[in-house]
């Protein structure tokens, strides 16, 4: 199958640059804004993303919320907030999956065609990038075996240690 037919796909580079539907932040459960990621993603949609995202009353760890994307080059922004790693032992795994998962969900309600994740929870969260990586590959072609929508998933790797994951995980789509 050629690349162009692939629904999950590695990109490489600045997520706020992409034109896709929906980007998907990696927020802490404020979605006030903070670093990586996520500060991006604020400077570049500019003030009106915090004032939406203040009426949102936070979000739990696994759960998503849906905002315009304002300045942004893609519609929509989905806010999930990943898990921290904290070793292991208190459900990280399933809270990162279900990040995946409801990111997903809302992306499927709205019918969008395209949507671009970072890697959740690899960056101040601290998440084993090899473990995360085959938490997001898994839990997203499973989402897109039972789901016509979004069309095509994005997975962008912003450092060498994710995109050396995504390689191994997905051959071919690099
Ligand atoms: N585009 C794509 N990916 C990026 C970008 C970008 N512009 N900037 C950083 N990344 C990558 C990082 O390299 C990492 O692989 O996003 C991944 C997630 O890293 P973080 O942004 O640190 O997010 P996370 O580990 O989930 O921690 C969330 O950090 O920024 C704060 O407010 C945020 O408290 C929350 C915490």
């Amino acid at each position: 199958m050629n690349a162009g037919a692939r629904r999950l796909r590695v990109v490489y580079g600045d997520i706020t640059r992409l034109e896709v539907d929906a980007i998907v932040n990696a927020a802490n459960s404020t979605l006030l804004g903070g670093g990586g990621v996520d500060g991006t993603i604020h400077r570049a949609a500019g003030p009106e993303l915090l004032a939406e995202c203040r009426t949102l009353g936070g979000c739990s760890p696994g759960q998503s919320k849906l905002t315009r994307g304002y300045r942004l080059p893609a519609r929509w922004v989905i806010h999930t907030v990943g898990p921290v790693w904290r070793g292991g032992g208190e459900r990280e795994d399933e809270v990162l999956a279900s990040s995946y998962r409801t990111a997903l969900a809302l992306a499927a309600d709205k019918r969008l065609a395209t949507v671009a994740f970072p890697a959740i929870s690899c960056g101040v969260y601290g998440f084993p990038i090899p473990r995360a990586c085959r938490i997001a590959v898994r839990e997203i072609e499973a989402f897109l075996a039972s789901s016509p929508h979004p069309a095509r998933v994005d997975l962008v790797a912003f450092d060498e240690a994710v995109r050396r994951e995504y390689a191994a995980l997905l051959p071919g789509s690099v």
